[in-house]
């Protein structure tokens, strides 16, 4: 096979402890049990855990009957709830796709009211075993935190993908629609995350892919859509906005035409005729050249709404993304500022999208940096479905070369107070409805997958898909216990293992952000492909992304004197921001132009935080390697090795970072290093 299994590879437990539980397993309130179930699936899948994991053969008694199971012998029950009985299940207060996992008597028994629920029980189970954790007297209710639990990828039909660092897409090849094991092997370990969507297609919606959503592609999508839905998740694909023009043979996309909007209802209903559980679209539109609604005055909801409502019928969805900016910026120009952008284009919108329509909203301002503040549409929009964004793919964190695990930069955002309402409206409480009582919200992330054999490119990188899915199921796990989970499941539950290899991951992000660009202001790395150090790579580009170096200090000025860009947020924490004494330091330079002689809250200037940070970050990847080669002899030979030829790019590159960052501002202040370390000059 040329793929691992990644963290499903159900590697044997000596010694578990309770395994009389799990000998026998049998189904209550399941009414069909045929292969295309989720249940089916999920059966199936922890049958075959238990089996790898503990050398059990699992008997499985699909009688059904809860009466007949003795109650003095040991065993599983599945249970679906049964919705005519509904007080017979209140007391456990499942909600949607929830369920519970509690020993009851010599049973242990995983409850839901829905399949998805059943599997998501399961895994949760599978997950327990793997990581040595007794089940005996365990009760684990858990319901989803987010409605929405989705992957974009950004694969193009040529087989590449979009700032992919993990090989090629397995989703396309040639210009058709690959379906084959590999695509099972992808919905299960997503499903075991808790993934409930997954667009398959790139943002940026060019040629074939324009095409998708026609008679030539969708025999092949529905085939993937079935593999899908027996792993509970949605196929959704990226539209372009003009496909009324580029494939329907229209002279125009505008959405408030009569003609483009039948041809919409036309292309949907074919496609749903095809694909009755088709998720829906995900459109990026008047961004980075992409077409959309502007060309002909007409705003982003007329856009959506289009779309939303040829799609309402069959239960669709029109996710549309936020990323919408100018890119031909002058870096002459110093009141137009990109972080305003996406609140500037959207929050006059507020209340003006159809039900069915959800607004995507990048993390950040800019482009998921290594460092920036959060988007202020969260927060301000408060009558518009929105959801989260996060990049899974290193575009900004090292490409899957060096190790960089993001969920504590997701947390960190998921627990920031926008302020929305005055008991406080944390971004988690937003995007999962709590706050304003939505019901199509969640978070999206860009994917990290390809056709990689370990499928991340780096193993480490594996971390990342799965903490993601983890965490939007559950914003409350904390990043640890999300790392602690993900090296049980693929390599071992051993001391050493989880210890060095949490060390690791926990130190990664704030490694990188030291050795790369200072306190929030980004970018500095190569134009186009953004890999690597460039200080003024960006400075004098369109992109709008500067850095505004000079002789005296850096960052951009966004308070009021400046781009007003602080004003965006909601008080207190427009204020926050806007005072360099209260802005929090890890964004200073995103917020204020700071002089090199600026004395931090440490004590030390900017300038020789900038260069303490870049020695200290180097020798944090030292400290990783010596960790990671310490369990060598515990994780597989194959993994070491490409873990560790990762580290040495790595390295060699964080050095890079460390010396251009440090004799370029050596270079413009004309401050010596207080400890005489080496800066070339
Ligand atoms: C970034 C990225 C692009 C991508 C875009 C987007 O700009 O570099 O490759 O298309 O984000 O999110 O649409």
């Amino acid at each position: 096979m040329c793929y691992n299994k990644g963290w499903l590879n159900y590697h044997r437990i000596e010694h578990y402890p309770d395994v009389d539980l799990l000998s026998k397993l049998y189904l209550c309130g399941v009414k069909d049990y045929l292969p295309g179930d989720i249940t089916f699936t999920a059966v199936k899948e922890l049958v075959n855990a238990i089996n790898g994991m503990l050398n059990i053969d699992v008997e499985v008694d699909i009688q059904g009957q809860r009466e007949l199971i003795p109650s003095d012998k040991y065993g599983i029950i599945i249970e679906r709830c049964n919705p005519e009985k509904e007080e017979e299940f209140a007391e456990y207060k499942l909600v949607g796709d929830g369920f519970l996992l509690k020993q009851c008597g010599f049973h242990l028994l995983i409850l839901a009211r829905t399949e998805s629920g059943i599997m998501y029980g399961v895994f949760e189970l599978i997950r327990r075993i793997a990581s040595n954790q007794s089940i005996n007297q365990v009760e684990i209710l858990e319901n989803p935190k987010n409605p929405l639990r989705m992957l974009n990828h950004w694969d193009n039909m040529d087989g590449s993908i979009e700032r992919g660092y993990s090989g090629n897409s397995f989703f396309f090849e040639d210009k058709e629609v690959v379906v084959n094991d590999r695509t099972k092997d992808y919905a299960r370990l997503i499903a075991s995350v808790g993934i409930n969507g997954v667009v398959i297609n790139n943002v940026n919606v060019r040629a074939e892919a324009t095409e998708l959503i026609t008679d030539r592609y969708l025999g092949k999508l529905k085939e993937m859509a079935d593999i899908f839905a027996n792993y509970g998740i949605r196929l959704f694909v990226s539209a372009n906005f003009a496909a009324p023009m580029e494939i329907g043979g229209l002279s125009l996309a505008d959405p408030l035409d009569e003609g483009v909007a039948n041809w919409w209802k036309d292309c949907i209903r074919k496609v749903y005729e095809a694909i009755p559980g088709f998720g829906g679209f995900l459109i990026k539109a008047d961004s980075e050249g992409r077409p959309g609604p502007f060309t002909y005055n007409r705003t982003h909801a007329d856009g959506a709404n289009v779309l939303a409502r040829a799609l309402k019928p069959y239960g669709g969805l029109v996710v549309w993304r936020c990323f919408v900016y100018n890119c031909q910026q002058d870096w002459r120009d110093y009141k137009t500022d990109r972080a305003r952008a996406a609140y500037d284009n959207f929050i006059g919108l507020d209340g003006k999208f159809d039900e069915n329509v959800i607004l995507q909203i990048k993390n950040g301002p800019m482009d998921f940096q290594v460092r920036e503040p959060v988007s202020p549409l969260f927060g301000g929009l408060k009558n518009t479905n929105q959801m989260l964004e996060v990049q899974i793919a290193q575009e900004y964190t090292g490409q899957q070369r060096h190790v960089c695990y993001l969920i504590p930069m997701w947390k960190e955002v998921l627990d920031f107070n926008t302020y929305a309402k005055p008991e406080g409206a944390k971004i988690a409480d937003i995007v999962s409805g709590r706050t304003y009582g939505q019901v199509n919200c969640g978070m999206a992330a860009v994917a990290n997958t390809g056709n990689d054999y370990n499928w991340t490119g780096h193993d480490l990188a594996a971390a990342n898909l799965y903490g993601y899915g983890r965490l939007a199921w559950n914003t409350d796990m904390s990043s640890e216990a999300i790392a602690k989970e993900w090296i049980c499941m693929t390599y071992s539950y051993k001391d050493k293992v989880v210890n060095n290899l949490l060390q690791i991951l926990l130190k990664s992000w704030p490694a990188y952000e030291k050795y790369t660009s200072p306190l929030g202001i980004g970018w500095m790395v190569n134009p186009n492909n953004h890999y690597g150090p460039n200080v003024d790579g960006y400075e004098y580009d369109r992109w709008g992304t500067y850095h505004r170096a000079d002789r005296n200090g850096l960052g951009v000025d966004r308070t009021k004197e400046g781009t007003g860009y602080a004003q965006q947020y909601n008080e207190p924490n427009a204020s926050m921001y806007e005072n360099i004494e209260t802005c929090p330091e890890e964004l200073l330079l995103f917020f204020h132009y700071v002089r090199y002689d600026y004395k931090l809250k440490s004590g030390k200037t900017l300038i020789q935080h900038i260069y303490d940070t870049h020695f200290e970050g180097v020798s944090d990847v030292e400290d990783m390697i010596r960790s990671f080669e310490e369990i060598k002899s515990m994780i597989p030979e194959d993994v070491y090795q490409r873990v560790m030829e990762r580290f040495a790019m790595q390295l060699d590159s964080a050095k890079e970072w460390r010396d251009r960052i440090n004799t370029y501002f050596y270079r413009k202040s004309g401050v010596e290093d207080a400890y005489g370390r080496k800066i070339y000059k």
